[in-house]
């Protein structure tokens, strides 16, 4: 593993992940961890003011409708090759990125979902948890595979549902949750210490 772990943070809006790894680096929290760019498929995203105010490089790749699946993904192959990126962090990118694209970084990309994968897969994970009326939800950060929210989990962390929660409520006590849950995640992956056996990953 080279000594420092470049990253590269996707986006789609709001990122209050990336501010979080943001802070966390400023911190120092981020271990060997570094945020080389962020990546996002949405000019307007709040996330692109964060990335620059942070001093952060960042790059905008839209999907047009003269963009196969295929080539908006080989776009970002390119870049990220071009950047030397070792990791690839999905915060908030509301792309699902195609099988070539996932097997070219195998192993490399990260996702975090508000829910406690397997349960409430998709874009509504926590409304869902809190409409159906579960007692604990929580966050998931697993590593991208070919499927939708179906890869190896690397971590979780629980929530629990209080009966005077209303969805805002909820959605702060997890969007906190997932604030300290990812730069963790990360630390431990630039220390070489997630290790994937099957499906299972392992923290040594
Ligand atoms: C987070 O809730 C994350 O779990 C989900 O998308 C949201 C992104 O929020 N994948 P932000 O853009 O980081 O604020």
């Amino acid at each position: 593993m080279p000594e420092k772990i470049k990253i590269a943070v996707l986006v789609s809006g709001n990122g209050s992940n990336l501010q979080a790894i943001i802070d966390a680096q400023a911190n120092g929290d981020l271990g060997p961890a570094e945020i080389g760019i962020v990546i996002s498929d949405k000019p307007e995203a709040l996330a692109l003011e964060r990335a620059a105010k942070a001093g952060i490089k960042s790059v905008v790749v839209e999907k047009t409708k003269e963009l196969s699946r295929e080539e908006y993904d080989e776009k970002l192959a390119v870049i990220l090759r071009e950047e030397e990126i070792n990791l690839i962090v999905l915060a908030g990118f509301m792309r699902v990125l195609g099988e070539k694209f996932v097997g070219a970084f195998k192993w490399k990309i990260i996702n975090i979902h508000p829910a406690l994968l397997p349960a409430f897969k998709g874009t509504h994970g926590i409304a869902d948890a809190f409409l159906y009326g579960v007692k604990v939800t929580g966050v998931t950060v697993h590593f991208v595979d070919e499927g939708v929210d179906s890869g190896p989990i690397i971590a979780q962390r629980a929530v629990k549902i209080e009966d005077t929660d209303t969805l805002g409520s909820l959605e702060e006590r997890m969007h906190h949750r997932e604030h300290e849950l990812y730069p963790e995640v990360i630390r431990l992956f630039a220390e070489g210490r997630i290790k994937l056996e099957g499906r299972k990953v392992k923290i040594v």
